[in-house]
């Protein structure tokens, strides 16, 4: 497995709709796996194709950060959220920064698993706000865009410092 390099913000592919995924050969089972290995190396808990170059709707996600305890979702698309909730957010592609961001607190989605199989599954709390984050991705937008004017430059200002 190979670790991936990943792409900070303002690096163009991260504000991109990335392309459904329509093969499950080797390369992409590769690919899962890499970007895998790629969230537990950066200690993240969810990591989208975008982030490491590859503008494909693709996510993993680990909400409890143990690996064996991981997910990857092709495709995935929300079919109903509920509730509101805020909660401190960080990204791996905006490295040193988090933002109180405003998520909803259930949603159900469908995607299709590893192997091309269709699921739909519901979750909550954390987990939904990890599928949120990372579904974002897919469709170009970061936590930067989740918040308001002042903040997104309060928040870019900080990360330029660094
Ligand atoms: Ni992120």
């Amino acid at each position: 497995m190979t670790i991936l390099k990943i792409r900070t913000y303002p690096d163009p592919i991260l504000q991109k709709k990335a392309e459904p995924v329509s093969r499950f050969g080797t390369e992409e089972q590769r690919l899962f796996d890499d970007m895998i290995k790629t969230m537990y190396t950066a200690d993240g808990v969810g990591l989208a194709a975008p982030q490491v170059g590859i503008s494909k709707r693709i996510l993993v996600a680990s909400p409890t950060m143990t690996q064996g305890e991981e997910y990857v979702f092709i495709n995935p698309e929300i079919l109903e959220a509920r509730g509101r909730e805020m909660g401190l957010e960080g990204c791996l592609s905006l490295p040193g920064i988090s933002g109180e961001i405003p998520r909803a607190k259930v949603v159900r989605f469908r995607a299709l698993d590893r192997e091309g199989k269709p699921l739909e599954i519901e979750v909550k709390d954390f987990f939904a706000r990890i599928i949120q984050h990372e579904i974002d991705h897919l469709n170009g937008v970061l936590l930067i865009d989740r918040v308001d004017f002042d903040k997104r430059q309060e928040l870019l200002a900080s990360y330029q410092r660094l």
